[in-house]
């Protein structure tokens, strides 16, 4: 056996692993905080309906940490990690909610020291003088070290045309996406067809991102699923009747795809304001039992 049972001077009895042992435990034990760190990661992201590349991008993230890590143990060039990214969606695609749930998963794992989370627009990058605008870029970045700075509507940066501060912005953060691009994860997003434009401004845009994130449109099936789950997260549930009448709606919604439809935010309206209409039914009825709390019926479904 390799092992070793010593009996120290006040009786107490100490067992010695060998080496090569201690090691086989060591990989093990490595190897089980690994796979719990996937299922962390898994677990994170498990309440998003679809967005099955997003965790597969945590999980690319979180590997090449792991990777680096080993390669710095055995005295190798490590891997620059570039944690910048660029989401590209539809209104109600989920991109905010994403780039929050970011900054938590990546402080769990690690990966960002602060795990803060910092939005802004446009109007808190431009400035109105020569020289304003860098500086508040610059002051935003370093506000957002160790965490993640989402800038939404990326592309009203270039919207004022030469004259406009919005450039200077975006050289700023150019120049400081090569500087900052450990423990700091910049996103930038908006709309697909505007932020491709966007990507034109600068030539040098495009590559700094580490991660060009497409948000698709939600299909029926998916937007029945985030339906069922806002429903059961609030603690309500839909009658047959009432989940019939919103698949048929969203269904017309679909095929006529309005050009703005704001997706899951377009299920979220439906269902808050089902649970108003709900609570105002509920008001004129003497006795209500637990089961009318919880049940929305055809009802209280308003559609416009
Ligand atoms: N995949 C999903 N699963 C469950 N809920 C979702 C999903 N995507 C979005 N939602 C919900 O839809 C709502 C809108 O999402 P969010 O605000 O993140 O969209 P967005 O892409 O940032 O929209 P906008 O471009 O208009 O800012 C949120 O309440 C969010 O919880
Ligand atoms: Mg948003």
């Amino acid at each position: 056996m390799n092992m070793e049972i010593v009996q120290q001077h006040n009786g107490k009895i100490n067992i010695i692993l060998h080496d090569q042992q201690k090691e086989q435990q060591c990989k093990e034990t490595t190897q089980k905080q690994h796979h719990e760190q996937l299922h962390y990661i898994d677990d994170q992201f498990a309440a998003f309906i679809g967005l099955d590349h997003v965790k597969e991008i945590m999980r690319e993230i979180y590997a090449l940490k792991l990777m680096n890590a080993q390669r710095d143990e055995y005295g190798m060039r490590k891997n620059k990690q570039v944690l910048h990214m660029m989401f590209m969606g539809n209104p109600g695609t989920g991109k905010t909610t994403i780039a929050r749930q970011l900054a938590t998963v990546l402080y769990e794992l690690n990966i960002l020291s602060k795990g803060h989370f910092i939005e802004a627009e446009r109007a808190d990058i431009v400035g109105e003088y020569i020289g304003q605008t860098a500086q508040k870029t610059r002051t935003l970045i370093q506000k957002a070290q160790g965490g993640v700075l989402f800038i939404d509507e990326a592309y009203s940066l270039g919207r004022g045309g030469h004259k406009d501060f919005g450039r200077e912005a975006i050289d700023t953060i150019v120049k400081q996406m090569e500087d900052y691009h450990e423990d700091f994860l910049l996103i930038l997003a908006g709309y697909p067809g505007e932020m491709e434009q966007f990507l034109h401004l600068n030539p040098g845009l495009r590559s700094r991102f580490a991660y060009h994130v497409s948000f698709s449109d939600y299909n029926l099936a998916e937007l029945m699923r985030i339906t069922k789950q806002l429903i059961t997260e609030r603690d309500y549930e839909l009658t047959d009747a009432a989940e019939r009448e919103i698949r048929v709606h969203i269904q017309e919604v679909l095929y006529h795809k309005p050009l703005h439809f704001s997706n899951a935010r377009y299920v979220r309206n439906i269902i808050e304001k089902a649970i108003r209409k709900q609570a105002m039914r509920l008001l004129s009825t003497y006795d209500v039992t637990p089961k009318d709390l919880k049940q929305i019926t055809r009802a209280d479904i308003s559609l416009e």
